[in-house]
């Protein structure tokens, strides 16, 4: 028997194969496989039918797919959902298809491409890979901008536990800075039947959020506005939140955001950020890809918990307390200075 080859030497190899298994994620959360799958175990020749693609090549790609544990192989060259790839259905309440589809959309991928190029100038990758920023991007791509703006509807479901890390219900009104599509706001009013929210993002965004808020029955107590955070936010709530909003910019757009909300806010209102905080050395892998994603796609960054403090002070906010609120995000508070 041979000597297998040392463990760093095929775990590095994995690494650097890591972005074939991304894309063969991808194409079968595209094709929709998982949603074939639903009533039950199908052939590949039906697959491919369904999906117009050519069987014996589709039949690659699956049989990769569930080597890695992504669908189960049966006999006879047909398959089945398995726990994993169940997560894949698009009627599943955390589907994880448009946050696959997002990551590795065309656009992601050409910016992924230029990470060199920041690596090299500090710059953000998209901007010079794309010739205009994500959010430019998705404005002009509403294919893309409804992905994205899915993929966080189920990241925001999929941190429920933020909710209870906080005493929201001491809040009579709540805004949503940059809310997205409503998902957040729903799961805070849900807990708290007599609780109003603003939800607060781009027109384009929030046009599509009054599906969502129907869904959670709390359509009746959100104000619904469009705007830019750098133009200014609506006045008039006891809480500000800015749920993953401040690691999308750098510093010097985040002390205008800050400064734009600080305006709005009264003396007794508080800022709650929901946010990564980054970990020590050798740890916390979450945070610090997400940084490398901030620096590539939104042109942001992950922060630390002093970067934190100086960066609120900057936007007239004194930082009162940073929590845990969930496995992958920290919930900070500030009040008005
Ligand atoms: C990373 S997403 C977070 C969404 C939501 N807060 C959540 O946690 O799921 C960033 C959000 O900022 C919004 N955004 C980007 N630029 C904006 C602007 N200039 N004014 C208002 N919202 C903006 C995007 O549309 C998007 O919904």
């Amino acid at each position: 028997m041979g000597v297998p080859p040392p463990r760093e030497f095929t775990e590095l190899m994995g690494l650097a194969r890591a972005y074939q298994r991304s894309q063969a994620l991808a194409v079968a959360a595209r094709l929709r496989i998982a949603d074939a799958l639903a009533a039950g175990p199908r052939s590949v020749a039906d697959l491919a039918s369904a999906t117009d693609t050519d069987a014996p090549t589709l039949y690659r790609l699956l049989r990769a797919l569930a080597s890695i544990g992504v669908f189960t192989e049966l006999a006879e060259r047909s398959f089945a959902n398995n726990p994993a790839s169940e997560y894949l259905r698009s009627d599943h309440e955390l589907s994880v298809a448009p946050a696959v589809e997002m990551f590795c959309a065309g656009y992601e991928w050409t910016a992924w491409g230029a990470l060199d190029h920041s690596v090299r100038t500090g710059e953000n990758a998209a901007t010079h890979a794309l010739g205009m920023d994500v959010w430019e991007y998705r404005r002009h791509d509403p294919e893309a901008g409804r992905t994205f703006d899915a993929a966080m509807r189920t990241l925001a479901r999929g941190n429920r536990d933020e909710v209870a890390a906080h005493d929201f219900a001491s809040y009579p009104v709540i805004a949503d800075i940059g809310g997205g599509t409503g998902a957040f706001v729903c799961a805070v009013l849900s807990e708290n039947p007599r609780q109003r929210a603003i939800l607060f993002d781009q027109p384009h965004v929030v046009v599509n959020a009054p599906p969502t808020l129907a869904a959670a029955g709390v359509e009746e107590r959100v104000e619904v506005v469009g705007g830019s955070f750098f133009d200014g936010v609506p006045p008039g709530a006891d809480a500000y939140v800015l749920r993953r909003i401040l690691h999308d910019w750098t510093d010097d757009a985040c002390v205008e955001i800050l400064c734009n909300v600080r305006r709005s806010m009264t003396p007794a209102a508080r800022l709650i950020v929901i946010d990564a905080v980054v970990g020590p050395p050798n740890e916390d892998p979450f945070a610090k890809w997400l940084d490398l994603m901030m620096l590539v796609s939104a042109g942001g960054r992950e922060r630390t918990d002093e970067e934190w403090v100086a960066l609120l002070a900057e936007g007239g906010f004194r930082w009162v307390s940073t929590a845990a609120a969930s496995a992958t995000s920290s919930m900070i508070v500030a009040e008005p200075v």
